[in-house]
């Protein structure tokens, strides 16, 4: 393969035959890798400019229903102590995060069954009444379409679920035989179907995924098309099964961001906190191949700690107003500068009345 040929083809054509896409996923050469990364940067400045959105993430439960084999919360890893935040709390993290410029807060959790609907729902109300001009993302994992649905008409306008890996043998390895790949791909549909704006992705370096899977996520994802794509390594986590498998390496994963930017122009991608957890500067390093989004920790210092999905996670000992402007610094180091906005994905074609409208829809039901 004449890898500068196929990078201009992928950048003009979006798309590639998967033979050429997973050599370039395999890419060794260290200037080839360089212009792969500078192409995804100038894909990214000419939709996005040097912005770069934030997003506040509010761990508020680490207590999780699943036991996925990679994951640090799993419900069999009974040395964690477990937590939950109280809707008070919840919107307090809110209130400090509206004070540091954040227009988007992002609800993330285990899947527990102690919030039930109508506790999601009170606490994304709540949230929508005192900040009417911030989005609020939920990313609580698999749930019922009808629990997405009051979810949205209570007000959320987006919802993270990472695919994790779109290969079916992959998955159960990666998973207990109780989830499965049809179902949470499902998920995906209904949450887009709904009106949401959905973000899905996957881990870089999970045991035993190959290149060939890797192709696979793009094309699920080329499918779906969502507006955000989060992906960062694996990264082992000492009390899980994966205890003894090598963590995903940083190199891969700003390939995977750079060839994400060039498929999928348009979308958000976040330079992940597991990104700058496997390298000092993996966050910069990942703006600079193309991401465009950060999302510091917003939750309680006192629980930080605690929402530990894999080993020496960084940012839990920092406040709020400590992480942000350790971003801040960051991210002009790298060369882009934080937009205070919220961020909204810049291709959607949904206007926010047709969003309202089937907000409205979906109110009317409920
Ligand atoms: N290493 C890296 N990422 C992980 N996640 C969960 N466990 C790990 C791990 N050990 C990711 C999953 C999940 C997201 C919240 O965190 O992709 O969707
Ligand atoms: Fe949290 Fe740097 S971003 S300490």
């Amino acid at each position: 393969m004449n890898t500068h040929d196929a990078l201009l083809r992928l950048r003009r054509d979006r798309d590639l035959p998967d033979e050429e896409l997973a050599q370039l996923i395999s890419l060794e050469n260290k200037e080839t890798c360089q212009a792969l990364f500078d192409a995804g940067d100038a894909v990214r400045r000419e939709r996005y400019g040097t912005d770069v959105y934030l997003r506040g993430l509010i761990e508020f439960t680490n207590h999780c229903r699943n036991n996925c084999l990679y994951c640090g919360i799993r419900r069999d890893n009974a040395k964690l102590e477990r937590y939950r935040l109280s809707p008070e709390e919840i919107v307090a993290c809110c209130e400090t995060g509206w004070g540091l410029g954040f227009r988007t807060f992002v609800l993330q959790g285990g899947e527990d069954e102690h919030y039930d609907d109508d506790a999601i729902c009170g606490i994304v109300m709540e949230i929508k009444k005192r900040f009417p001009d911030c989005a609020v993302t939920l990313s609580l994992g698999e749930k019922e379409r009808e629990s997405y649905e009051r979810f949205f008409a209570a007000g959320a306008d987006r919802y993270l679920l990472r695919h994790e890996t779109a290969s079916e043998e992959h998955y159960r390895k990666l998973h207990p035989a109780s989830m499965s790949l049809a179902h949470r791909k499902q998920c995906l549909y209904d949450l887009r179907d709904i009106g949401y704006q959905v973000g899905s992705g996957f881990m870089v370096g999970s045991p035993g995924q190959t290149a060939m899977d890797l192709v696979k996520d793009l094309r699920f994802l080329q499918d779906l098309r969502p507006a955000m794509i989060g992906i960062g390594p694996f990264i082992r986590h000492r009390d899980t099964p994966f205890r003894d498998f090598p963590s995903g390496n940083m190199l891969s994963c700003l390939r995977m961001i750079a060839i994400l930017r060039l498929m999928f122009p348009y979308a958000l991608i976040p330079a992940t906190t597991a990104l700058g957890t496997i390298s000092p500067n993996g966050r910069e390093l990942g703006l600079r191949a193309g991401a465009n989004v950060v999302m510091p920790n917003l939750s309680p210092v006192h629980v930080r700690g605690l929402y530990r999905l894999y080993d020496d996670k960084i940012c839990t000992g920092e406040e709020a107003a400590e992480c942000r402007s350790c971003l801040s610094r960051r991210v002009s180091a790298a060369g882009y500068k934080i937009a205070v906005s919220r961020g909204d994905v810049k291709n959607i074609l949904q206007t926010h009345k047709k969003i309202l409208r089937k907000q409205k829809d979906y109110l009317e039901h409920y």
